[in-house]
């Protein structure tokens, strides 16, 4: 057994790495990983992906256990399409700020007040939210699913203004009635900050995430989700991109694309929430079988109902990258 005291930094990972894996095939467990984790975390995955390959490799996992290293309502959204599995999120501590942005009290208040409105909640959002809810959507099909509302004229989108703004673009024909909800990571960005690197960068795309502000989508080349970006580069003719997104996102761009240059703007774009998880979390996680996220009863199978309809409007098709760890 190493000292872990006598580890240099590099061996500590590795070590820990071969315990993880080790530990997952004894438990029979999978790692899902989102596109925001720590490199070394990324580097662990089974599978990762953006929150609609995630959900969808989620449904297919073929394990006792889910490992899900990412924020509290991708577990949530696991363990309700899963109530077989056991769903463990490392960090008990790793939420998603945006999620917290609506209550359900909040929200019942909105319904009343639009009595004729649908309800789409991104699926940054809480199990007890999404219950309320009549179909969820991810950044990489939100306009699909609101304009897959045929006898719907008013959506009440929640919770994330900027994703409500875009879609509203994306759907002129329906009336988009917006949540003051955003991401705190994603709206420290401006223009500015952007222009700036496209100074420093002029050949460079600009790829932004729909959570950016408009004034920072007005100026971007491309608006993808985690996943629509990396399958965008992956053929694009620009060898360089500036990406507008959690600062995660260029470890995986840079070790799927070697002949591409990326830049990200700000390092302000860090989400302090998915860094949470580190490779020792992990272990933790897998030794003690903590901390299980599960949820049951009403709640349940109200939300399986919402997740179930978006996955059926944006087909079977995954954007997931199977690492084969
Ligand atoms: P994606 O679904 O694009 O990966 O986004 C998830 C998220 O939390 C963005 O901040
Ligand atoms: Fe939530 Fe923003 Fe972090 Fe995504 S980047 S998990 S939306 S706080």
């Amino acid at each position: 057994m190493n000292d872990p005291r006598k580890l240099d930094d590099v061996k500590y990972k590795e070590n820990l790495k071969k315990k993880i894996l080790k530990l997952k095939k004894e438990k029979d467990a999978v790692i899902i990983v989102h596109n925001y984790q720590r490199d070394e975390i990324q580097d662990i995955a089974d599978i990762s992906g953006d929150s609609l390959a995630l959900s969808q490799a989620a449904v297919r996992a073929d394990a006792k256990v889910i490992v899900f290293c990412g924020v509290h309502f991708m577990a949530e959204s696991a363990s309700i399409l899963n109530p077989d599995k056991i769903v463990l999120l490392p960090v008990k501590e790793a939420g998603c700020p945006m999620a917290d942005m609506v209550s359900v009290e909040g929200l019942r208040q909105k319904k009343k007040e639009h009595p004729e409105a649908a309800v789409v909640c991104y699926v940054n959002t809480t199990a007890a939210i999404k219950a309320e809810s009549d179909i969820c959507c991810t950044s990489s099909n939100a306009v699909q699913i609101v304009k897959s509302l045929k006898d719907y004229k008013e959506v009440i989108f929640i919770p994330d203004k900027n994703l409500g703004r875009y879609v509203q673009q994306n759907v002129p024909d329906k009336k988009i009635i917006l949540w003051e909800g955003f991401c705190p990571t994603h709206v420290r960005v401006s223009n500015d900050i952007v222009l700036e690197a496209k100074k420093l960068h002029p050949e460079a795309e600009i790829l932004s995430h729909p959570e950016c502000n408009p004034d920072v989508l007005s100026i971007s080349d491309g608006i993808f989700s985690t996943g629509g970006m990396f399958k965008y580069v992956k053929t694009a003719k620009a060898k360089s991109f500036i990406i507008v997104t959690e600062l995660g996102m260029l470890y995986g761009l840079k070790k799927a694309n070697p002949g591409k240059n990326f830049y990200i703007p700000t390092d302000r774009l860090i989400c302090p929430t998915m860094k949470l998880t580190t490779l020792g979390w992990v272990l933790y996680s897998l030794e003690s079988m903590e901390h299980e996220v599960k949820i049951t009863g009403e709640i349940k199978e109200k939300a399986y109902k919402v997740l179930e309809r978006m996955l059926k409007v944006s087909g079977e098709k995954s954007g997931a990258a199977i690492s084969g760890v």
